[in-house]
């Protein structure tokens, strides 16, 4: 069944998942362009000067309820880290602050980073009245920045998905420097063995046209025994409760069904 029809059936059907699906939204596709910048960092400026715009790239969709349809999402970050008020947390990849608004409140401090100049400046505005957040622009994809064993936990939302394999792999190490020792992780993912995340990058191969010359910032698609891969061999440990790492079968009522989770933890040497 074509995009808009599916949609269409699961509107009438009351089961509209809450994130918008990017793929079946032109105006999203349209702004997954090459020519917006080769390195990460030209293409999500680009993307983000408008706020719209910089609304769509990173929920999928406009702001048609954002917030109250991701809180969900939120609750389940806030779950996975175990958050306490005397926490200092970490949002790699923060965006325009949609996380953010729900982190904020229930910790000491916030830190957003993000590559981009323009995601920051959206956050800052957006969560001008949290009095407790700290923001900072990022020029690589690492945490040179901070300081090792800083932070209660970090998290990355729909954000490693859109690098390399080799620098989301650089971000979870360096998100095991600067943890303290039994601080948590939440790490997101696309499942490339579930069909619908099958699909879901046989629409992204589209905007490939086999140069060479790939749109540096496209979804990327793993699988869960990848990630455990990765994270074990880091040093983490898995929360296999609270982690959504099934090989194939995954069903999500509000977000796509393709949608990997690694919750960790760094031990306590
Ligand atoms: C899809 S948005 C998600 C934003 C936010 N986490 C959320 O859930 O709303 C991806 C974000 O990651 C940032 N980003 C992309 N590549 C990055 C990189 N290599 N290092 C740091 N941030 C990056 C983008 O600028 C953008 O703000």
């Amino acid at each position: 069944m074509a995009g808009g029809k599916r949609s269409l059936l699961r509107r009438i059907l009351g089961l509209e998942k809450q994130q918008p699906d990017t793929a079946e939204n032109p105006q999203a596709m349209d702004l997954w362009d090459r020519r917006r910048g080769k390195k990460y960092r030209e293409f999500w400026t680009s993307v983000s000067q408008r706020y719209d715009d910089a609304v769509i790239t990173t929920y999928g969709g406009p702001d048609d309820g954002m917030q109250e349809k991701s809180e969900w999402i939120g609750d389940y970050i806030i779950d996975s880290l175990k958050l306490k008020p005397d926490f200092k947390v970490l949002e790699i990849g923060c965006g325009i602050g949609r996380m953010g608004l729900f982190i904020a409140p229930r910790v000491a401090q916030y830190h957003g980073a993000d590559i981009s100049p323009n995601m920051l400046a959206h956050a800052r505005q957006r969560m001008a009245d949290q009095k407790n957040c700290f923001f900072h622009e990022l020029h690589s994809s690492d945490l040179r920045d901070f300081a090792d064993s800083f932070f209660d936990a970090v998290f990355a939302e729909a954000v490693l998905i859109h690098m390399a394999r080799d620098d989301s792999f650089h971000y979870m190490k360096e998100t095991f420097r600067v943890l303290k020792p039994g601080g948590r992780a939440y790490f997101q993912f696309y499942n490339i063995l579930n069909p619908e995340g099958f699909n879901y990058f046989l629409r992204v191969l589209e905007l490939n046209d086999h140069t060479g010359e790939h749109l540096v910032s496209r979804p990327r698609f793993h699988t869960a025994q990848e990630i455990r891969q990765y994270v074990e061999r880091i040093g983490f440990q898995i929360d296999e409760e609270l982690s959504r790492l099934d090989d194939v079968e995954q069903k999500n009522e509000r977000h796509h069904n393709y949608v990997l989770n690694a919750v960790v933890t760094k031990p306590v040497a």
